[in-house]
């Protein structure tokens, strides 16, 4: 089978690339390296020994697109091509909405013109908005998102929804990510923040490198174990496999379906912090500031429909995840 992946020289799309290659896929990958490197292509190669190929350019590029599907007999394509960064999408909403929404919007398009009709699409848990319930299932209420990025993605699971109903041929698959955090162990793949990082691990990373001086956390007040916001973060290797998971079900799926991708594990800052010390021998100093605006107090997952419906969980463990992403600053420091 041919995969076409979009934005797959980027953080969850290099790995997924992995195990796709791995798993004796042919891969075409799409990537404008807005936020990644052409070494990755390289590193990629290295890690499994196999080649793929490589299109330099933009998925909203729909001349583009129509070119690589003359080129490629592609059956089934995985979506990760994207702006992921919700403090800048408050300041840059054009520029968010623009890049997500168009960038589907011209690959559905082009996939119904070439009868290709498998799409599996990177969502996230951001989708939730504020839960009401906790851990969160598919069926909890979506939609309350509170920033453009959040928006972005609910307004494309609801614009693959219409497309599934107007052709019962296509079929999506969204997959809500929770937190990936961890890197690949060979230490060649992982996630390189451009600037200070807005997320929890690579701040923690750089901090731990002596990039920077201190971690800021944000809130203690929160009603959590120890005061601190809770998340469900997964490491970014499981989240891979998910994706190969779903594509080998996608035959028994039709229209569009849901899936949450996390642990089930709720950790807090501060137990992510610890983790990080006690696996790698090392000492984060950290400060307790204000709440971060638009934070909620707890989110994790419930990913009991993954596991029946594409018999995929989560196997890594916080341990390895600290651990992961740590050697992948330290390797990239070599
Ligand atoms: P990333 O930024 O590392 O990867 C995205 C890749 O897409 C990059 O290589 C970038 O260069 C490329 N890209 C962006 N716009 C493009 C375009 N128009 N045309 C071609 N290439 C383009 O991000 P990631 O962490 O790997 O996330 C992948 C997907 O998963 C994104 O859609 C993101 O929103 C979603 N997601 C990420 C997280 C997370 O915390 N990392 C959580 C939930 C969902
Ligand atoms: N945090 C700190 N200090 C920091 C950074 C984060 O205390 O310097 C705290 C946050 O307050 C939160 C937790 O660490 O309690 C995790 O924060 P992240 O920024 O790492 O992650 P979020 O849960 O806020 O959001 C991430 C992605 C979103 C995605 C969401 C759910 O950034 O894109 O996970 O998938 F939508």
């Amino acid at each position: 089978m041919k995969i076409l992946v979009t934005g797959g020289l980027g953080f969850i799309g290099s790995h997924t690339v992995v195990e796709l290659l791995n798993g004796n896929y042919e891969v075409v990958v799409i990537d404008n390296l807005y936020n990644s490197s052409i070494d990755v292509c390289n590193r990629v190669k290295e890690i499994t020994g196999k080649d793929f190929k490589f299109y330099q350019g933009d998925v909203c590029d729909k001349d583009l697109l129509r070119k690589i599907f003359r080129e490629e007999e592609i059956d089934a394509v995985i979506h990760f091509a994207g702006y992921k960064a919700v403090g800048e999408s408050v300041q840059k909403p054009i520029l968010y909405y623009e890049n997500n929404l168009l960038s589907t919007l011209h690959l559905c398009e082009v996939m119904q013109e070439n009868n290709c009709n498998t799409i599996i699409f990177s969502s996230s848990a951001t989708v939730y908005g504020t839960p009401h319930e906790l851990p969160i299932t598919e069926e909890s209420e979506v939609g309350n998102t509170t920033n453009p990025y959040g928006t972005s993605k609910y307004m494309n699971e609801r614009i693959l929804k219409d497309i599934c109903i107007s052709n019962k041929d296509f079929k999506a698959i969204v997959l809500r990510y929770f937190n990936p955090i961890g890197a690949h162990k060979s230490g060649l793949l992982g996630e390189i923040p451009n600037g200070i990082p807005n997320n929890l691990m690579p701040y923690i990373v750089r901090v731990a490198t002596g990039e920077l001086e201190m971690l800021s956390v944000f809130g203690n007040d929160y009603d959590t174990h120890d005061g601190t916001g809770v998340r469900d973060y997964i490491h970014v290797v499981d989240l891979a496999k998910g994706h190969i998971k779903a594509l080998e079900k996608s035959n028994e799926l039709t229209g569009i379906s849901y899936y949450n991708l996390g642990t089930g594990i709720g950790y807090s800052v501060l137990d992510i912090i610890h983790a990080f010390e006690k696996e790698n021998n090392v000492t984060i100093p950290y400060k307790i500031v204000e709440r971060r605006s638009g934070d909620i107090a707890c989110c994790y997952a419930d990913s009991t429909k993954a596991y029946q419906e594409l018999g995929w969980k989560a196997e890594l463990g916080i341990e390895d995840m600290v651990k992961d992403s740590y050697q992948f600053i330290l390797h990239q420091k070599q």
